[in-house]
């Protein structure tokens, strides 16, 4: 329809595991027009099941039913936001669906990255076109295959002749920096972010999270544990480079709980979790010359993290990505939507600056919709 924008669906379960995020997005020939966001939670067991995958635990069977249980969440999650949104399956020119990681492994000699949510039934049960596998082409290329989000950061967030750096706090912390010339974008996961300080708060507090940071904030920094865990090989690594729970998990923390002569107050260990995204993310970005910092993901709602990161970057201005008219939760759900729309568009969907890839390359799979959704 003339003066519509095109509509795409937004699909992303992070490392964190606390939900599936689905954003609608308008995309017009000025940039997004509208967006509607909506957060669900996972259905009763599929948690645990996707915890004990993500653990590299589990059988065969498990991983193909978690898939097609997940699949089945992710086609309510795109159904939903579209109703919230007044608008019909018919209308949406596809859905991106990131799916959920259950393992990220760029080291092994076979490198792979494996998402689940089977597109097979998100395209079934919605009747819409649905792009998946977003990340395994760039691997196949070289790449890292991830972070993939810098490229629709890029796009969006570019702003001529200021160096700008999105900052994106899931479980895992990814920064984009985009440079305000013609100079390629760069980017890498930096490190731990929600993850750890989750899972310490679940053990210790019984709560899936530290609402508003307010545990971490009780707490004070334990220095030589934020010492021994600065000297992880990887936060000295030159990008491109990506991480996961595979590496930052509760093994990891507790090896270096165990060095210590003396346990730290458990609202220690969370302070200096919280310390250690900080510094992670900051000296990153510092030797960068960004001039503007901008968070996303659910550590922007996380004040004592956001003040910490500020503290840390006096001379950079330091906001939440909805000083830019978008909400913090809807970034890494609109990115798939704007990947799926590369993918129909045969556009691509990497940035080889970023994640290493030999080449930019289109992304994606396609799994086509139902009659009236053949957008491919
Ligand atoms: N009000 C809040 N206070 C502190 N942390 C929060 C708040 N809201 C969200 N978070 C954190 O954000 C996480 C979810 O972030 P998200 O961007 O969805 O990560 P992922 O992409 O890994 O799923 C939660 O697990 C929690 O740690
Ligand atoms: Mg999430």
């Amino acid at each position: 329809m003339e003066g519509q924008p095109d509509w795409y669906i937004g699909l992303m379960s992070g490392t964190s595991m606390d939900g599936i995020d689905a954003v609608l997005v308008g995309f017009g020939p000025e940039g997004i027009e509208a967006s509607w966001q909506t957060s669900r939670s996972y259905p009763d067991n599929l948690q645990s099941k996707l915890e004990e995958l993500a653990s590299n635990q589990g059988t065969p069977s498990l991983l193909g039913e978690a898939d097609a249980q997940l699949g089945d969440a992710f086609a309510d999650a795109a159904l939903a936001v579209t109703e919230k949104a007044g608008l019909t399956p018919e209308a949406i020119m596809a859905i991106g669906s990131h799916g959920q990681t259950v393992q990220h492994r760029t080291e092994s000699p076979f490198p792979f990255s494996l998402q689940i949510a089977d597109p097979n039934r998100i395209a079934e049960i919605t009747g819409i076109t649905t792009v998946a596998d977003f990340r395994r082409r760039d691997i196949a290329a070289g790449g890292q295959g991830a972070p993939l989000a810098p490229a629709f950061h890029s796009w969006l967030f570019r702003s001529p002749g200021r160096m700008r750096c999105l900052v994106n706090l899931g479980g895992i912390a990814n920064i984009t920096l985009i440079p305000g010339d013609k100079r390629p974008p760069r980017g890498h996961d930096t490190g731990p972010a929600n993850r750890l300080m989750d899972l310490w708060c679940r053990r210790h507090q019984g709560h899936p999270f530290d609402y508003n940071g307010e545990w971490a904030a009780s707490g004070t920094v334990c220095a030589p544990l934020l010492a021994s865990l600065l000297g992880d090989a990887y936060f000295s690594r030159q990008p491109p480079k990506s991480t996961g729970r595979e590496h930052f998990n509760e093994h990891w923390l507790e090896r270096h709980l165990s060095t210590l002569p003396d346990a730290p107050r458990p609202e220690d260990v969370q302070r200096t979790l919280l310390e250690l995204t900080a510094v992670t993310v900051t000296r990153d970005i510092s030797i960068t010359g960004a001039e503007e910092v901008f968070l996303a993901g659910g550590g922007a709602f996380n004040p004592p993290l956001a003040e910490r990161i500020a503290a840390l970057l006096p001379k950079v201005s330091v906001d939440s990505t909805a000083a830019l008219g978008v909400d913090p939760q809807s970034v890494e759900g609109a990115a798939f939507a704007w990947l799926a729309r590369q993918r129909l568009n045969n556009a691509p969907g990497n940035l080889p600056s970023v994640t290493g890839a030999f080449e930019p390359r289109v992304l994606g799979g396609v799994w086509p919709g139902r009659a009236g959704n053949l957008r491919y």
